[in-house]
């Protein structure tokens, strides 16, 4: 079993030796990182991480005033381009519409950071409908959508990055929140489909795992302080080090990343347990389902 671990941590954290060479190209004035979600959370913190590193950047998200702000705080603060486009990334239209803005202000894009998203909690037969398409086309279906738009050009300058923002719940079915687990596990496993065909191009592809994180999330998604706090303290960890780990991973072209030894440890437990014994404990455990 400890050998069985020790390789899975192993393939988590190695590069094959083909793909070591990929990685975020270097900060030029021309070229800019994208990142969704940027209105708050991790997004915010990945934008501020990539600013001190001298990244230019694209933040979207649908809220402009947040992403207003953190344009002029990143643009006084490291004197580099910051260009907001507020989107509702639901959108087929909005999605595209992207793209057309990026090509008409004459910016080259260095790397993708599909970011923003978020998740329902409770059971699918008293779900809102609406909502749990809303989630799906964020989470999985712009994750999709842009990396079709986006990697196209690295490909053909022959250099980028792309970072997906999946979760650990990404390594087991969740139920209570079946849609949003099924989502992120999309992302891994899309982000690890997607590295392998850019092997050789010159673009890498990281999936960042985080467990919980310090962010308006869980509020968004409807958990009271109480069953939010239920979660033991060692898991947590700040938007601020979720965001550091989940660049340098980027900027290392590393194939995934999970924030904190304990998150490893269990989304190398949700890997791995039988689903028949591992899917009745979460059923008992999560909140919605008391
Ligand atoms: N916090 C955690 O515990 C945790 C754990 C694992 C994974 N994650 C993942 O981390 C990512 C960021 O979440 P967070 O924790 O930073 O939560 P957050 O603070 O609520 O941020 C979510 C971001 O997504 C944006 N967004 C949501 N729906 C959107 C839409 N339709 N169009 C455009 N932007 C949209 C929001 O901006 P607007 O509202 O302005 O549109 C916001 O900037 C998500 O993918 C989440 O699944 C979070």
């Amino acid at each position: 079993m400890v050998e069985l671990l020790d390789r899975f941590i192993g393939q988590l954290r190695r590069s094959p030796p083909s793909l070591a060479s990929m990685t975020l190209p270097a900060p030029t004035p021309d070229d800019v990182v994208i990142v969704t979600g940027a209105s708050s959370g991790i997004g915010a913190e990945i934008a501020r991480e990539l600013a001190r590193r001298g990244h230019g950047l694209v933040i979207i998200a649908r809220r402009q005033g947040p992403l207003d702000d953190l344009a002029t705080e990143l643009t006084n603060s490291h004197s580099i381009r910051v260009e907001v486009i507020p989107a509702d990334l639901t959108e087929l239209d909005a999605r595209r519409a992207i793209a057309t803005t990026i090509a008409e202000r004459g910016l080259r894009v260095s790397g993708l950071v599909n970011n923003a998203g978020f998740s329902t909690k409770g059971p699918v037969a008293s779900s809102d409908p609406d909502r749990e398409v809303s989630m799906i086309r964020t989470n999985v279906e712009a994750v999709a959508h842009l990396c079709s738009l986006f990697v196209p050009t690295l490909v053909e300058r022959g250099a980028g990055a792309v970072l997906n923002v999946a979760s650990t719940a990404a390594f087991q079915p969740l139920p209570g929140q079946a849609g949003y687990a099924a989502s992120k596990a999309f992302v891994l496993s899309y982000t690890h489909a997607l590295r392998g065909e850019l092997r050789a191009t010159g673009v890498s592809c990281t999936a960042l795992c985080p467990g919980p994180v310090e962010t308006g999330f869980a509020e968004a998604a409807g958990f009271t302080d109480d069953e939010t706090k239920a979660l033991p303290g060692f898991m947590w960890r700040s938007a601020t080090e979720v965001a550091r780990q989940g660049v340098d991973a980027m900027v290392k072209g590393r194939p995934v990343v999970i924030p904190g030894l304990p998150n490893k440890l269990g989304a190398i437990g949700g890997y791995l347990a039988p689903r028949q014994l591992l899917v009745p404990i979460l059923a008992r455990q999560h909140p919605s389902l008391q």
